[in-house]
């Protein structure tokens, strides 16, 4: 990192119409391991210790203004003219008193801010008008070729791939599209950039041999290709670069002690945070801002997203979505937690068991085929088989109340809005209408309310009626057994 930079105004072009995506959203857009790539290019630049960065953008790629808004200035270039008259919006905005310019390319988002800030260094120390930076391509198919004098040592100018001729064809050297300017020369001869005859475009590599004639020095950087100079132009593209940052990425966890079974196959977006002894078996997606409890084991093919999960959780096969859930909680196989949803410590959910912005207070046990939403449910509470809060009665939702160590019967359908104090239960099947006070049991089809028989006072035989319970009592308080694995 430069510390010699104050002066540099980055520029990051993120104008063009990336064609070749063949997409409704701009190129500089499109994600990798969940953020934009712009993102990504804006962090570099910030890195390097300049002035705040300047993107130039169009009215076709005008929505980086909103996602961007905050973190950076803006240039507009009208008409997508070639990356000369994207820099040429840029200077028209830049303010007078910068003397050096850094320019990057926003489809070209794994660029290292330490080679922007030796390409800074060098282009100072040199004197030079400008810097660029020279890759040893492996594939320099479609880029700019750095065409060099005989002696290999100086730029003599740099050949687009449209414009080349059979021979600068065979050069592998390509240029990375990031360049150092000396400001004050680069506001001189800018406008003197004439359009390619081949293409029509504003090429800002011309610049080269306008360099030269005012015999000022052009220098390089060369490194060999190491992918983080490659630039995106199609999907093919995209994939390939988030390959590599994806495996950069489980890297760094592996190495703070996170067990990545399958790295290949395992996908943890940029901003996740991952305690030691975490374990991500493989097929498991991290998305946004999930944030994994040390010792928790996430099973294969789960997908959580912008989740905090605790400590020595289980989550197995399940899709966690904008929930928190604390310590010790074992989730799946196949359980889905939408958003909203808080399930507290040593929670049991699994076996296709869905939960809606509700809290599950610790202790609680969900397994087999049900429904909780827009709900509390207190401590020690067991959700029977195939029981469902009816929370949406077709026009508003309504919230569901249940108490703790309430025991909850198979297939009860607790008909929102309702409330069930502690210790109450409902019997197999009951469809609950009605308030189920602590300690009250509920029976039938709409539910009756009953004193349950353990603590039942002198039987007093009740009279038959036509609401009578549409399974007996005995069995119905049955929930399904609990599940221990
Ligand atoms: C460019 C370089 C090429 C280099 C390659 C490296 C030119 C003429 N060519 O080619 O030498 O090898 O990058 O990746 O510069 N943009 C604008 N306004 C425009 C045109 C483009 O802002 O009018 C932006 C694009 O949004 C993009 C960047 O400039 O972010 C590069 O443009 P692109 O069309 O992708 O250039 P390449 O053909 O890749
Ligand atoms: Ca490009």
């Amino acid at each position: 990192m430069s510390n010699t930079s104050d002066a540099v105004l980055p520029v990051i072009l993120a104008a063009g119409l990336g064609t070749r995506m063949k997409s409704r959203t701009p190129k500089v857009l499109h994600e990798l391991c969940g953020r934009p790539m712009l993102a990504y290019v804006l962090d570099a630049a910030r890195e390097v210790g300049g002035r705040r960065p300047l993107v130039v953008y169009s009215p076709a790629t005008a929505e980086v203004t909103e996602t961007f808004g905050d973190e950076a200035d803006f240039a507009i270039q009208e008409m997508p003219l070639g990356t000369a008259d994207a820099v040429r919006a840029a200077l028209a905005v830049a303010p007078e008193e910068v003397g050096e310019i850094l320019v990057l390319s926003g489809d070209v988002p794994l660029v290292q801010s330490d080679l922007l800030a030796e390409l800074v260094d060098l282009r100072r120390a040199r004197n030079a008008a400008m810097a660029v930076v020279a890759v040893h391509s492996v594939n320099p198919t479609g880029l700019g070729r750095v065409v060099r004098s005989d002696d290999g040592g100086q730029v003599l100018r740099i050949v687009e791939q449209k414009d080349a001729t059979p021979e600068e064809l065979e050069i592998d050297e390509v240029n990375a599209g990031v360049y150092a300017f000396d400001a004050a020369w680069l506001r001189r001869r800018i406008a003197d950039v004439k359009p390619s005859p081949v293409s029509g475009e504003f090429y800002l590599p011309a610049l080269v041999v306008l360099a030269r004639e005012d015999r000022r020095a052009v220098v390089s950087v060369e490194v060999e290709d190491d992918g983080t100079l490659s630039g995106i132009n199609d999907r093919s593209q995209l994939a390939e670069a988030e390959l590599d940052l994806r495996l950069s990425i489980n890297e760094r966890h592996m190495i703070e002690g996170v067990t990545i079974v399958d790295p290949l196959r395992t996908y943890v977006d940029f901003a996740v945070e991952l305690a030691p002894d975490v374990v991500l078996e493989p097929g498991v997606i991290l998305r946004g801002k999930t944030r994994i409890g040390e010792g928790t084991r996430i099973g294969a093919g789960s997908q959580i997203i912008d989740t905090v999960v605790g400590r020595d959780c289980l989550v197995w096969a399940s899709v966690l979505e904008s929930s928190e859930v604390e310590d010790e909680v074992q989730i799946g196989p196949f359980s889905h937690l939408r958003p909203g949803s808080s399930i507290g410590r040593k929670a049991r959910l699994g076996n296709f068991a869905e939960v809606k912005a509700s809290r599950l207070e610790p202790g609680v046990q969900q397994h087999h085929f049900s429904y909780i939403g827009d709900a509390e449910v207190g401590e020690r509470t067991n959700v029977g088989a195939g029981s469902i809060t009816c929370n949406y009665d077709g026009v508003r939702k309504h919230k569901t109340r249940i108490g703790k160590n309430v025991f909850i019967g198979s297939d009860t359908m607790l008909v929102a809005p309702v409330e069930l104090g502690d210790g109450a239960r409902t019997g197999a099947g009951a469809v609950v209408t009605r308030d189920v006070p602590a300690g009250m049991l509920a029976v039938g089809v709409p539910a009756r309310l009953r004193k349950p028989r353990a603590a039942a006072s002198p039987p007093a035989e009740e009279p038959a009626t036509p609401e009578a319970p549409a399974v007996p009592e005995a069995p119905g308080a049955q929930g399904a057994e609990p599940v221990t694995r």
